[in-house]
């Protein structure tokens, strides 16, 4: 009965979590590219090469929002090695650093998305405050930046 519980909780927090693999590497992999993906058309307005829009700028930040709210469920005790992961081991050794790169993140992008910036100049300085964060984690917890 308690397996049978702890069982369909896991896999409650599987598909809460992400559809597809149950797999925390592959998962994490999945959402960090989700993630660059919606970092990439702001990027591109940022530079002039992307015409700002504002709607695509809700949603790429709604996107990272996501990233937020579920990064911290993905780095479970013992999905340190394997499947080619590029998690550094800090992760599990300072976890309260970790979990306060993710705060800064989720803070970052709750002003990004609260200033609902209508021109590439308002865009320009939430986007650096998010990019920031991104590279604050990936530098302490990350073996390779990109
Ligand atoms: C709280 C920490 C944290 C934050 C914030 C964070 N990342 Fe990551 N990111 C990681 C870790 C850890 C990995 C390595 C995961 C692994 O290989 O298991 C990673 C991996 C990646 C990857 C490689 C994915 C792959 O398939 O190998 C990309 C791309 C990426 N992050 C983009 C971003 C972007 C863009 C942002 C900000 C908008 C961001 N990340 C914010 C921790 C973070």
């Amino acid at each position: 009965m308690k397996a049978w519980i702890l069982g369909s909780f896991a896999a409650l927090m599987v598909s809460a979590a992400l559809a597809g693999s149950e797999d925390p590497i592959h998962q994490r992999h999945e959402l960090m590219e989700d993630t660059r993906d919606a970092l990439k058309p702001l990027v591109g307005m940022v530079k002039g090469e992307v015409a700002f829009d504002a709607s695509v700028v809700e949603s790429s930040f709604a996107t990272m929002k996501h990233t937020a709210d579920v990064a911290g469920s993905l780095f479970p005790p013992g999905s340190d090695t394997g499947g080619d992961t590029e998690a550094k081991s800090t992760i599990w050794t300072d976890r309260a650093g970790f979990e306060q790169a993710l705060v800064d993140y989720d803070m970052a992008v709750d002003a990004a998305i609260a200033a609902k910036s209508q021109s590439v100049e308002e865009l320009k300085t939430v986007l650096g405050g998010v990019t920031k964060t991104c590279k604050g984690c990936h530098d302490g917890y990350r073996i390779k930046d990109e």
